[in-house]
């Protein structure tokens, strides 16, 4: 099953029906810092000024949120209503419906974010396709960024509870991540969301996430396919710091740079 699948049926309803619970249950005041470091990485790696962000699997557009102050920002996401969501705290950037593994602009950014979203391509072969556009995508002398949650060396199975409240609804979850087998090529997130509206009313959502697993030397390997310098970088950012996690680097080289 592609994760990305826009087919109807069980699944990711927290970016279709959910969409507008989505900002409860990752608060955008909780990308400050984690903007601020990708911002570092794209201006310490790239031999360009960053001007323009292309976020590939943008969401609620809570990175960008705090980028676009400093950067044009344009956003791709799969699902409408997560566009829609992004739009209303974002209309000053640009939004578009696109599918990170096909989808071509026609056009280059300095700086290419593959966040979070990236996690969702659990096959090689959708991971190849999305650097890919990453790649396709990045002007000579920018910057690649691709942020997954876990590669196969840190992948640690185990839960996490949280949530938050605003305009007199409420969410809680409970993130339970489980890997199927070991070298499956995918893990599990198994979500369950506590949704309390308005009138005090609560409902129980199970909410099942397929992700890939790929071991650091296939993310490098990929990358360099892509036409990129790879580079792994520690991820140096709240409770992942000092865990091992990194961020993966694509450099576009400048013509006459020989690579
Ligand atoms: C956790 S959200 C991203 C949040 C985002 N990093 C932010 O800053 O708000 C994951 C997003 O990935 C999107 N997604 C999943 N597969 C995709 C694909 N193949 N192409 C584009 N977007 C995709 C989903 O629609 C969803 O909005």
């Amino acid at each position: 099953m592609s994760h990305a699948d826009e087919s109807p049926g069980p699944g990711l309803r927290l970016y279709r029906d959910l969409a507008d619970w989505y900002p409860l249950l990752t608060p955008v005041g909780d990308y400050t810092e984690e903007a601020a470091f990708y911002r570092h990485l794209f201006e310490a790696h790239g031999r360009r000024r960053p001007r323009t962000l292309l976020d590939l699997g943008s969401g609620g557009g809570h990175n960008a949120a705090h980028l676009k102050a400093s950067l044009a920002c344009t956003l791709v996401d799969l699902a409408p209503a997560m566009l829609a969501l992004s739009h209303r705290l974002n209309p000053e950037c640009e939004h578009i419906q696109g599918d990170m593994r096909s989808i071509r602009l026609g056009r280059v950014f300095d700086c290419v974010l593959a966040h979070d979203a990236i996690s969702y391509m659990a096959s090689r072969a959708d991971l190849q396709s999305a650097i890919a556009t990453a790649a396709e995508h990045t002007a000579p002398g920018g910057v690649a960024l691709f942020q997954p949650d876990f590669v196969q060396e840190t992948f640690k199975p185990g839960t996490e509870t949280g949530g938050s409240e605003a305009g007199g609804r409420a969410l809680r979850y409970l993130e339970w991540r489980w890997a199927p087998e070991a070298d499956a090529g995918t893990y599990v997130t198994d979500m369950a969301y506590l949704l309390r509206d308005e009138t005090g009313a609560v409902e129980v959502v199970h909410d099942r996430h397929v992700m890939g697993l790929f071991s650091r030397a296939v993310w490098l390997e990929l990358i360099a396919a892509a036409g990129l310098a790879p580079l792994a970088v520690p991820f140096e950012h709240g409770s992942y710091s000092d865990t091992g996690h990194e961020v993966f680097l694509g450099l576009r080289p400048v013509p006459g740079d020989g690579v």
